[in-house]
């Protein structure tokens, strides 16, 4: 048990329909296997809650909790809600990418509203989670950020 007692939160682990499984879900899963507590993030609350009943049935503690990534007020939420629960977040999993269904396109064929909205949820989404966590954790990940810059 490798991540016993470590608090994660899985940005975009719900699913996508279709075969297989999805990044975000996997990582839920083996990281629940592991031993991690698990925040479980989705703009689709039922994948999220799908997930959620799936960590749980290998004895895993997963809660799903709707938020969206372009949304910065959902994803400050969710990280309150981690912090409220275990009182701190030890893992980050930024997983949220969209391509295709942002309406991502060959180059000549990209339109501005496609670029900008791929570049909200990818980029924008993925950093602001993150500034979303540092926030949350409050000092001790400011110092150990400031630590790595040196
Ligand atoms: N699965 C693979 O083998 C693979 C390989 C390489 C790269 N990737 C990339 O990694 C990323 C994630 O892959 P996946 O397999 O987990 O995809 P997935 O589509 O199964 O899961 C992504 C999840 O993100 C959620 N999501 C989308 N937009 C969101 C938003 N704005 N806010 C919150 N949640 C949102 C979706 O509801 C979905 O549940 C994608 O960009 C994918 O292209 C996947």
């Amino acid at each position: 048990m490798r991540l016993a007692g470590k608090i994660a939160v899985v940005v975009g682990a719900g699913q996508s329909p279709g075969e297989g499984i999805g990044n975000g879900r996997a990582t839920v899963l083996r990281i629940a296997q592991e031993g991690a507590k698990i925040l479980a993030v989705d703009r689709d609350l039922a994948s999220a809650e799908e997930t959620a009943a799936l960590a749980a049935k290998s004895g895993g503690e997963c809660i799903p909790f709707e938020a969206d990534v372009t949304r910065e007020a959902t994803v400050a939420a969710a990280m309150a809600k981690a912090v409220e629960r275990w009182g701190r977040i030890d893992i980050l999993h930024n997983n949220v990418g969209v391509s295709i269904a942002g309406g991502d396109k060959p180059l000549d064929e990209l339109t501005e509203a496609a670029f900008d909205r791929v570049s909200a949820i990818n980029l924008r989404g993925t950093i602001m989670a993150s500034n979303m966590c540092c926030r949350s954790c409050g000092s001790s990940v400011r110092e150990r950020s400031s630590t790595f810059r040196r």
